[in-house]
């Protein structure tokens, strides 16, 4: 049954925090990479998914790390984010403190039920203060553990590297407690992280399976889009057959781009797939259609 089939799983740790305070600087020097020189204006433009290996108590253990734009514009990705992750990282630049964008990660984490880690950042400037930033948040509920609060902030640099490792090891201990668990054995099911229409490739989208192992040639609906796998990518543009619990990938397949939150299930009937994904679309078309008259009738 599923319950002798549980196993534990990756923790799912959601990087968030105000435009520009070093989210996927940190994220990257995590990674020892060079992502957010590659991106365009220096702006996240969309939730990134990466794994990466952290040596815990002497093992090597996966943690997927989920970068969100701090950018205003982006708040249904930060709410999204926050959904799906076991543990948010709350970078909080030390010499900007605390601003519109933080706050409103802590209050998705908080409707969210999830645990916060704070990054406090950039303590490698000039105009750094570190204890400044401690005071700001507990006007949101975030008293740090040496105040005799309960909440872990870790003073970092992404710049320079400082604590990161101390602060990997806060992730790791707060997600232990969680007791993470999935069975690898059913059918894929998990959710959209982000989706777009590639012009040669047509509908990509980035799925995070929650449980379950996701295979190439799995049936699947993305919230109404019907697909069937075709392949899948990793974070590091490796083809890749299966997809186990807490992994997220590049999907290829599709028949429609599905909307980011969208829930996905692998179905074993490929017919009783597209009898779900129909009737999802017609449900979206209806809800539309009603949306739209009473919009109207005023
Ligand atoms: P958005 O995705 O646009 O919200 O930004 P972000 O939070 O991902 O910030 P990003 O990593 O793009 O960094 C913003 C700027 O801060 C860049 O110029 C980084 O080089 C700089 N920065 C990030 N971390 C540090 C740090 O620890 N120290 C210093 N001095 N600069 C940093
Ligand atoms: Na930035
Ligand atoms: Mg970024």
């Amino acid at each position: 049954g599923d319950l002798e089939s549980l196993q534990r799983r990756p923790p799912v740790v959601t990087i968030m925090g105000h435009v520009d305070h070093g989210k996927t600087s940190l994220l990257d020097s995590i990674r020892k990479t060079k992502v957010a020189q590659g991106e365009a204006g220096g702006i996240t433009q969309h939730i990134g998914a990466y794994h990466v290996d952290v040596k815990h108590n002497g093992e090597m253990q996966k943690v997927v790390f989920l970068d969100t734009p701090g950018h205003e514009a982006f708040t249904a990705m930060r709410a999204r984010g926050a959904r799906v992750t076991d543990v948010a990282i709350l970078v909080v630049a030390a010499d900007d403190g605390v601003q519109p964008q933080t706050i409103e990660a802590i209050s998705h984490a908080k409707a969210a039920e999830v645990p916060i880690v704070v990054a406090i950042n950039k303590i490698d400037k000039e105009g750094a203060q570190p204890d400044r930033v401690k005071q700001e948040l507990t006007e949101y509920g975030l008293v740090p553990e040496e105040w005799g609060g309960e909440t872990i902030m870790v003073p970092v640099s992404a710049l320079n590297g400082d604590n990161l490792d101390t602060l990997l090891e806060m992730i790791l201990l707060v997600t232990e407690i969680e007791e993470l668990s999935a069975n690898p054995d059913r059918a894929a099911k998990g959710t959209v992280i982000e989706a777009h229409l590639d012009k040669a490739k047509g509908p990509v989208a980035t799925l995070l399976v929650q449980n379950g192992t996701l295979r190439v040639g799995d049936v699947l609906v993305a919230g109404s889009a019907f697909g069937k796998v075709r392949a899948m990518v990793d974070d590091r543009s490796q083809r890749v057959k299966v997809a186990g619990p807490s992994f997220a990938v590049e999907v290829l397949g599709l028949a429609d781009v599905p909307a980011a939150g969208d829930e996905f299930d692998v179905f074993a009937d490929e017919k009783e797939a597209r009898a779900v994904s129909s009737d999802r679309s017609d449900e979206q078309r209806q809800s539309r259609l009603l949306a739209a008259m009473s919009s109207r009738r005023v």
